[in-house]
């Protein structure tokens, strides 16, 4: 018989029983180097389809397709062995139905090797979610600022102004934990609304732009990195990578202008004996 295989990873059941608990650190990854940078502090690391305006120009996570998921899930993998690993299901690969999205994620959980599938969640998410879970795959909904319906909603709008705008958000929260998600992100949602959400929801709720009661926090690493010019109001840079970035190809640049070696140093230039 084989060894067993004992994995090293946080598990589903790990990042549940945080719940009240000690909070969830999350961050967006989206290639090798970066996932190896954060595997040793966090928690779970979120292919997120961000990687569609992040790392590839796009205006909205719209474009974003299931290869492009499992490519930089993959290298993602490449680089972590200790935190949970979720991929974005991406726009047009799970909404058709429940078995269009069970054939999507089957195929990123084989290929990638990830632990879990995050789907945004409107409110008639839920056979899907259900649907999936039941077949073994666990899910994360994303509730509140839901990026993929840019263009129903008119733009990327928070969400919990109005009182339907809060009982829509919170119906969705409800019915996503009902289904059997194992969490849920809650974006861009007026922080009480966040707050009576992760009261009320015996799930992990993993915040972003709501508020600091949630069970766990993610951010676009990029953003907190400081590396765009814009971010998203909430964001609190935590460097200056923008900056970092354009000094060193500065200095780079002058030394190549000046026809200096670019290396670690003229020792090690190879010179015939
Ligand atoms: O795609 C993404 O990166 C996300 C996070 C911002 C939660 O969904």
């Amino acid at each position: 018989m084989s060894k067993q295989i004992v994995s090293q990873r946080i598990t589903v059941p790990e990042i549940m029983k945080r719940k009240g608990n000690e909070k969830i650190v999350c961050l967006t990854a989206y290639t090798t180097p970066m996932a190896n940078l954060l595997d040793p502090h966090v928690d779970l690391l979120l292919v997120g389809d961000s990687v569609g305006m992040v790392m590839h120009g796009l205006p909205s996570t719209v474009g974003v397709t299931l290869e492009m998921m499992i490519l930089h899930g993959q290298a993602v993998m490449r680089g972590a062995n200790r935190a949970l690993v979720v991929v974005d299901l991406p726009f047009g690969s799970y909404e058709e139905s429940p078995e269009s999205a069970y054939k999507s994620a089957v195929e990123l959980m084989k290929r990638v090797g990830c632990q879990a599938v995050k789907v945004e969640a409107s409110k008639d998410i839920s056979n899907t979610i259900s649907f999936l879970v039941d077949r073994g795959i666990p899910v994360v909904g994303h509730v509140g600022l839901r990026p993929q319906a840019i263009h129903l909603e008119g733009g990327f709008k928070a969400k919990g102004k109005t009182s339907l705008e809060r009982e829509l958000v919170m119906e969705e929260a409800l019915s996503v934990e009902k289904a059997g998600a194992f969490a849920v992100v809650v974006e861009g949602v007026a922080s009480d609304l966040a707050e009576e959400i992760t009261r009320k929801i015996k799930i992990p709720t993993i915040g972003i732009g709501a508020s600091p009661k949630c069970d766990g926090q993610i951010l676009v690493t990029e953003d907190m990195l400081g590396l765009f010019e814009w971010t998203p109001k909430f964001v609190r840079r935590y460097a200056n990578l923008k900056e970092e970035i354009s000094k060193a190809v500065e200095s780079y640049t002058d030394d190549v202008r000046k026809g200096l070696f670019p290396g670690q140093s003229e020792m090690y230039m190879l010179k015939a004996n």
